[in-house]
């Protein structure tokens, strides 16, 4: 039995972490099995050398040979570029990975002083606005622009289910629904509905009568993670709330370069540091690679190898106990391969 992964550095920073992620799988030894990375292109430097951001020969390897996927970072321009679009936001949507997964959680004893956090942020995958159906016409009083929000009571259920059952495995087995349904009635109202409903589907038996159920609307949810984060467990979200929500729960424990995720599906999963591709420090060796590193843990965890997923993520939160041995974003001055390098030690 062998472990194919393909990896997707694709752009920026993504370069960096990636490798990262690699030596940690592969510190692991024969604890899991034996291991195949098989590199695979993808991003915008790629979509200007070739006029296509994911090849299908990428696409077609990873449906057809690999058992899991490593996604390092995209560079998406903030403009318009005709012919491209974001690989990431499409292989979300080619393989059905129609749940991010970002857990938060400081590590004890936080420097910074700011409250503990651990949470899970439970992001729909596939749609809300990312069906990105966007028009601009122009009418007598200037242009105008418009974009779809498409919600489904499908895939709001399949989110829904993966929030309780992710509850069910944490301590505290809390679900928030995050929306704005008092502005959105109909489509947040379907997606809070919907998932409201998961605990009363039929075949569920029984099985989350522990786990309790808040909502709060975005806006002040926002507010509440950052006044007491302590309150949130599993949070639920449509697809775009979601990547909000993650972003600022990554400022809580300190750097977006710890917070890691997976984009998952029924027969597929792919790890992904909520990061992007950050420009302004790419190319220095100064990435925190501990968010990818964490995303491999993930992504382990999620195959069912929760003992190799255990050692990698007590090595990283070691090494930030620890405080020695950092990147700048954390108030270090060491490099990623030194931070790497002390990462696999522990392992
Ligand atoms: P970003 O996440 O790339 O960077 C935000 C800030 O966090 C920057 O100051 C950056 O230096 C810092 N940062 C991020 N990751 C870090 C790490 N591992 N170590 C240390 N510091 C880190 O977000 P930004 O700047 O808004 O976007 C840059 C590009 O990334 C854009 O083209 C955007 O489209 C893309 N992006 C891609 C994502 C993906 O591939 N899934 C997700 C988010 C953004
Ligand atoms: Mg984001």
């Amino acid at each position: 039995q062998s472990l194919k992964i393909g990896m997707l550095p694709a752009d920026g920073i993504g370069r960096e972490v990636l490798p990262a992620a690699r030596a940690a799988i592969l510190a692991l030894g024969s604890s899991i099995p034996k291991t195949e990375f098989i590199d695979l292109a993808a991003g915008f430097e790629h979509f200007t050398r070739t006029g296509t951001a994911l090849p299908d020969e990428t696409v077609n390897i990873l449906q057809e040979e690999c058992d899991c996927a490593m996604f390092g970072a995209v560079s998406s321009p903030s403009r318009k570029v005709t012919g491209y679009s974001s690989p990431i936001v499409a292989l979300r949507k080619k393989m059905d990975l129609y749940a991010n997964i970002r857990p938060v959680t400081s590590v004890a004893a936080e420097p910074t002083g700011k409250p503990s956090v651990d949470l899970v942020v439970i992001r729909e995958n596939t749609e809300c606005l990312y069906v990105k159906q966007e028009t601009q016409t122009v009418t007598e009083n200037g242009k105008e622009a418009r974009a779809t929000r498409l919600i489904t009571e499908r895939a709001s259920r399949r989110i829904g289910e993966m929030a309780f059952k992710t509850a069910l495995s944490r301590p505290r087995k809390h679900v928030t629904i995050i929306h704005k349904s008092n502005v959105l009635s109909i489509t947040d109202g379907l997606f809070r509905e919907t998932v409201r409903a998961v605990p009363t589907l039929p075949g569920v038996d029984g099985r989350y009568d522990e786990v309790t159920i808040a909502e709060q609307l975005v806006d002040s949810a926002v507010y509440r993670l950052f006044r007491e984060p302590h309150i949130y467990d599993v949070m639920v979200a449509p697809n775009l709330y979601g990547d909000i929500l993650s972003d600022a729960a990554a400022a809580l424990v300190g750097s977006l370069g710890l917070v890691p995720s997976i984009n998952a599906g029924d027969s597929f999963v792919m790890g992904e540091p909520v990061h992007g591709s950050a420009p302004d420090i790419a190319g220095q060796d100064i990435a925190n690679p501990l968010a990818a590193i964490r995303s491999a843990a993930l992504m382990l965890r999620h195959l069912g190898y929760g003992n190799g997923a255990d050692r990698i993520e007590k090595a990283v939160d070691q090494v930030i106990r620890e405080g020695m041995v950092l990147t700048p974003d954390l108030g270090g001055k060491s490099k990623t391969s030194e931070v790497t390098q002390e990462v696999i030690k522990r392992i």
